[in-house]
């Protein structure tokens, strides 16, 4: 068999999750039965199935039963956010697995192959592999951070714009975009909101446009300035909310009301670090993937400190205008062209009269 030829066209699907999945990798997987591609499938967006069972569930749709699975990335030994991979294979009486890349991750580096191997499944590995592991996307450098994965999302008018210069903001973008937003915050373990946004709307950040589970919600609010009176507070009974302060910065009796709400209050020395608060957070509540919802202020600092790992731009066909109306991005900014930061972008698409571009920013070989 050509393996190189099939793992190309594993490697093509596996593109089609990019901008869903990150920081996971993109993988991609065929199911195959006497040599015959009967299956296809990819890790379509973060949380949901992997490659493999897609591509079984494939197959098993078009009522075949295939007794190979070529696959992008070595499959998952380990039960995560799905079931470990290696499991279904051995029990869909997969006899083959070829394999483009071995799992670079130190942890599980091979032994999701050793596992297919003791159960007497033929494993070909490392076929296309570099191919392979560039095609993963951001996936290596998850592997070295330490802190949760930071997606910025902002809606701007065409003219770039994510309020009116009173801060009004509801709403710039079309109900369809909405909706993705919503789905958006489904698929993230938590939102990150600024206080000023918490003061400005109100916000429920729920999930209402589209199905799934509400998100947990993280404020940076480092005074504590967050009225008791907020959705987010009210709220805080029935799902998970952390206001993230500064020691000193704020009065002990407002944070004993708030807790007293079911509000989890995370300090740190001052000033507060952000990047290491949000270390902190994933040690404690083991998240891995916050949207960071705005507003501009907040946005700007993850952005001057090198903080957003991905952004994703709804573009609402209207305009504001208003040297006072705000941008997405506050903070100090860059002063030369040399230092601002291209953004690879994956995906472009309209909706409901608007757009949804998503993109990673940085150098070349951070991305
Ligand atoms: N169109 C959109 O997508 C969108 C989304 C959200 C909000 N908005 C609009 O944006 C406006 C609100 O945004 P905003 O810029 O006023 O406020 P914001 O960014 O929501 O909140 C600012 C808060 O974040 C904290 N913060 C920011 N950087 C920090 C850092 N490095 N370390 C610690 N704390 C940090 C600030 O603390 P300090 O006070 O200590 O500096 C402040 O409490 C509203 O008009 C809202 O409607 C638009």
């Amino acid at each position: 068999m050509n393996w190189e030829a099939l793992l190309d066209r594993a490697l093509d699907l596996a593109r089609r999750g990019a901008g869903e999945v990150e920081p996971n990798p993109r993988v991609g997987a065929l199911a195959l039965e006497g040599g015959e591609v009967v299956g296809e499938g990819w890790h379509a967006f973060w949380g949901g199935p992997h490659a493999e069972p897609a591509a079984l569930e494939d197959a098993r749709r078009r009522g075949r039963r295939p007794d190979t699975v070529v696959v992008t990335l070595e499959p998952c030994s380990t039960t995560g956010k799905t079931p470990a991979c290696t499991d279904l294979l051995i029990r869909e009486g997969v006899k083959r697995l070829v394999c483009g890349a071995v799992d670079p991750d130190p942890r599980h580096r091979g032994r999701g192959l050793e596992i297919l191997r003791r159960a007497g499944v033929e494993v070909i590995a490392r076929i296309r592999e570099e191919a392979c592991l560039q095609a993963a996307g951001p996936f290596l450098r998850w592997l070295t951070m330490a802190r949760p994965w930071v997606i910025g999302k902002w809606a701007m008018s065409l003219d770039g714009k994510i309020a009116t210069r009173t801060g009004a903001s509801r709403w710039i973008t079309p109900r369809a975009l909405r909706a993705r937003a919503h789905l958006l915050r489904a698929r993230v373990d938590a939102v990150l909101v600024g206080s000023g946004t918490v003061a400005a709307d109100d916000p429920e950040l729920t999930v209402r446009l589209a199905e799934g589970p509400d998100p947990a919600v993280l404020v940076a609010d480092p005074e504590l300035e967050i009225s008791l009176d907020r959705k987010l507070v009210k709220g805080a009974g029935e799902r998970i909310v952390v206001l993230l302060a500064e020691e000193g910065s704020f009065q002990p009796g407002k944070r004993a009301a708030l807790e007293e709400r079911g509000v989890e209050v995370l300090s740190f020395p001052s000033p507060l670090n952000l990047a290491a608060a949000l270390e902190e957070v994933r040690r404690r509540k083991g998240w891995q993937r916050i949207l960071c919802e705005g507003g501009g202020r907040l946005l700007g600092s993850l952005h001057d400190l090198g903080l957003l790992d991905q952004v994703e731009v709804h573009l609402g066909p209207r305009l504001i205008g208003g040297s006072e109306a705000p941008g997405p991005l506050g903070g100090l900014g860059p002063s030369g062209m040399e230092e601002t930061l291209p953004v690879d972008v994956v995906k472009w698409e309209a909706a409901g009269g608007g757009f949804r571009l998503v993109g990673f920013p940085g150098r070349s070989g951070s991305r």
